[in-house]
């Protein structure tokens, strides 16, 4: 069927309100964040239900018409971008906002692909209940997104990433049919986990439309610090020591650079740092608890008073009113927006061993000081996951386009040094198309083979996203 009839049928089945084709309003669904990506549309599909995303579906498998799923459009990697040729729709699942259901009795809820993540924390703060997943996007990026990118974010450590806050499912998969498993057991040992292919698919292999993810009780009590350090492995360190001390209360442990407060306080307006003197490294660190009478702020002062004494730690700012608090999440989450407004930038988003995270840093860096001239490292990131975001900002006054060449060859050399360090070159923000030479690159002839099999078996025609995690076959 010609092309233009086939969008003609998709506009008939979502309606006035559920397309967008004229260059003005497509716009927004083609660029990614950073610029580093511009795709191209005849068509932005935006359903308003399951129903219609499969009607949709459906008419794009008769037709062969690939499409690109997208969330909030925040995502780091281009996956949710579709490619410059424009034979891509893309399907944008923001009308799909609605929260289905809350259980309090079963800690569950039940949300539509386009609910915007800060939403759910309301929804849930409303029954008293927290959502954890928690990342400097939540005011814009979807849970659908989330789910498709695995995401991660601060609260990792005590909470996991998104895997493991989902317990049921729908799809739209890539023939429009349905799989509707929006369980919410906790225990279900029936056969294989179908519904975890698709968290951290990217959009490959089906259209999430809602999920049932887990609500936990809301916290009453917590500490947080920002610690100075004198070098990364101190991080390691306290990382234990409080880890033990504290009866495993940290819910969050972030690394920030010097560099990156830096850019935060430059670029941010109301950012300030709340010590004094210029630190090489420092930790914003939280511990939280559901029991308001847990003496958090005790057992916080206490370890980093040993820490200092050992010299361990540096100085520290423990936050006395939820103001201080706020100042200091801002800091830590207005990195990578402040990096934005510094210039180009390269990103790595990667995971290693705790233990071996300060040797690779000091290797690392020294590379980049040799190696990248009119670049300067930005490190800062989830070091309690051993996920470090080991980002270069191009330099004040250098050529954008010349530091940007150099991209994949910088890439190369990192993501090489962390295999060699036993590290992943994607922690949290996934393959999209940023990354497909570097999954074919590391990952096993065996698990590569696994991988096409299943994207074979659920998208045989490869209209799910193409190009994006794998190479178009
Ligand atoms: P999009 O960017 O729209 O899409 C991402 C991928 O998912 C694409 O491949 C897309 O095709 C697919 N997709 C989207 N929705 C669906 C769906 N319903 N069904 C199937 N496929 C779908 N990420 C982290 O993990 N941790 C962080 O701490 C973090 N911090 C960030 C901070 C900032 C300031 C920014 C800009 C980004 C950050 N990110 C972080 C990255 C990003 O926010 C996450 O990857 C997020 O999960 C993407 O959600 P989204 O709705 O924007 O998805
Ligand atoms: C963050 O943790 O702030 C993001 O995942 C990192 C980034 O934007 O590079
Ligand atoms: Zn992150």
């Amino acid at each position: 069927m010609e092309i233009a009839a086939t969008l003609e049928r998709i506009k008939g089945v979502v309606g006035p309100r559920g397309w967008i084709a004229d260059p003005r309003g497509t716009e927004p669904y083609l660029v990614e964040a950073r610029g580093l990506y511009r795709g191209a549309t005849r068509l932005v599909v935006r359903p308003a239900s399951t129903e219609e995303v499969a009607a949709v579906v459906r008419i794009c498998a008769e037709a062969g018409l690939p499409i690109v799923p997208q969330g909030g459009n925040t995502g780091l990697v281009g996956g949710g971008v579709p490619p410059e040729d424009g034979h891509n729709i893309v399907l944008a699942l923001g009308r799909m906002n609605r929260i289905r259901a809350i259980d309090p009795v079963n800690f569950t809820m039940t949300v539509e692909a386009g609910c915007i993540l800060a939403h759910l924390h309301q929804a849930a703060a409303e029954i008293d209940l927290l959502f954890p997943l928690s990342l400097g996007a939540e005011g814009s990026c979807q849970i659908g997104g989330n789910l498709s990118t695995n995401a991660g974010g601060v609260n990792v450590l005590r909470y996991g990433m998104m895997r493991d806050l989902v317990l049921g499912l729908e799809v739209v998969l890539p023939g429009g049919r349905v799989l509707e498993g929006l369980s919410s057991l906790r225990k279900d040992n029936t056969g294989y986990d179908i519904k975890s292919l698709f968290l951290g698919a990217e959009g490959t292999l089906g259209v999430i439309t809602a999920a049932t993810v887990k609500l936990f009780p809301q916290i009453r009590a917590r500490a947080t610090a920002l610690v100075a350090l004198p070098e990364v492995r101190a991080a390691v360190t306290l990382l234990g020591e409080l880890r033990a001390g504290s009866g495993d209360r940290i819910s969050s442990f972030e690394l920030i650079s010097r560099p990156a407060l830096e850019l935060a306080t430059r670029h941010i307006p109301g950012v300030s740092d709340p010590l004094t003197g210029a630190h090489p490294w420092y930790l914003l660190c939280e511990l939280s608890s559901a029991r308001a009478a847990e003496p958090l702020d005790e057992v916080l002062e206490e370890a980093l008073g040993a820490a200092l004494t050992r010299g361990t730690v540096l100085d520290a700012a423990l936050v006395r009113s939820e103001r201080e608090r706020a100042a200091l999440w801002k800091l830590r989450e207005s990195i990578p927006e402040a990096q934005r407004h510094e210039g180009a930038s390269l990103k790595h988003d990667i995971s290693l061993p705790v233990a071996v995270l300060a040797d690779f840093v000091a290797r690392a860096a020294s590379w980049i000081g040799a190696n990248v001239p009119d670049g300067r490292l930005v490190a800062y990131g989830h070091v309690g996951d051993g996920n470090l975001h080991f980002n270069i900002s191009q330099s004040a006054g250098s050529d954008r386009e010349r530091f940007l060449s150099r991209a994949d060859s910088v890439r190369c050399a990192v993501h090489e040094l962390v295999h060699e360090f036993g590290g992943s070159f994607s922690a949290e923000h996934g393959v999209g198309r940023t990354k497909v030479a570097e999954l074919e690159r590391y990952t096993s002839p065996v698990e590569l083979a696994l991988m096409r099999a299943v994207k074979r078996a659920f998208d045989p025609h490869g209209i799910m996203n193409p190009g994006k995690v794998l190479r178009e076959q």
